[in-house]
């Protein structure tokens, strides 16, 4: 699979997060004004030109069998972190601003398509958007941008090193107290549900979205894909997603 070369532009604009914003990233009372109707307005004006954290919260704001008050806390929990800017990795896909959110719409498109060709069956219909737009919370507050020297060539006269600094991503995770990965996401989503909203199937997807990879699960996830096949699928689909994503080389 041919990897995209970004914009290297693109990057250096990158906001940084704010400190106010990880302090408060376990206060879910912040923010409680309605988020979604404000942008489910201005999408319908412009549905072509809409970024990233829009499309996200319309097609969040799609799902019918959560509940609006969930809707309400996890779409005002996202608002108060850096979900809508993050990376989705430091040094792999879509390393770069606002790599979150776009993986998130990636995974849950490619698992809506996977469903529709090979006629995966759900408990319910919404459960590829709700897997794929959630599956990677765990990565908020999870990495900073640094300046790093990059050895860019050589002066042809001087036949001296010629060194630029560029922002990066590193790995810094500020909330590493609920959990590693899919383990996170799910304790982040069963902390901000207010009601009952996700199944043992969304949540084990969400928990398993890595295969095998996360340490310690060799066991245990030979015996939930045998209990929950859609695991595998979600973790094709993830897979795919992130193979097609760029990667930021410095
Ligand atoms: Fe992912």
């Amino acid at each position: 699979m041919e990897k995209e070369k970004l914009d290297i532009e693109e990057f250096v604009e990158c906001k940084p997060v704010q400190n106010e914003e990880e302090s408060n990233l376990f206060n879910m009372d912040e923010k409680t004004e309605d988020v979604s109707t404000e942008v489910e307005a201005s999408s319908s004006e412009k549905v072509a030109e809409e970024t990233s954290k829009e499309k996200f919260i319309r097609m969040f704001n799609s799902i019918e069998q959560l509940s609006n008050e969930t809707k309400q806390s996890i779409l005002s929990y996202l608002e108060n972190t850096d979900f809508y800017i993050a990376p989705a990795s430091s040094k792999y896909h879509n390393n770069c601003p606002e790599g979150l959110v776009k993986h998130s719409i990636n995974v849950a498109e490619t698992l809506l398509d996977l469903t529709n060709k090979h006629n995966l069956v759900w408990e319910r219909k919404d459960s590829p958007l709700v897997i794929g737009l959630l599956h990677d919370i765990c990565k908020i507050a999870t990495y900073s941008q640094t300046e790093k020297n990059v050895l860019v060539g050589q002066d042809p006269k001087t036949r001296k090193n010629v060194w630029e600094k560029r922002l990066v991503y590193t790995y810094d995770n500020k909330l590493p107290h609920l959990g590693v990965h899919g383990d996170k996401s799910v304790a982040f989503l069963l902390m901000l549900a207010k009601n009952n909203d996700f199944t043992i199937q969304e949540l084990s997807c969400i928990r398993y979205h890595m295969g095998n990879t996360q340490e310690g699960d060799t066991q245990a996830y030979s015996t939930v894909q045998r209990l929950e096949p859609l695991v595998v699928w979600t973790n094709i689909a993830d897979t795919i997603a992130s193979l097609t994503e760029p990667i930021l080389t410095v």
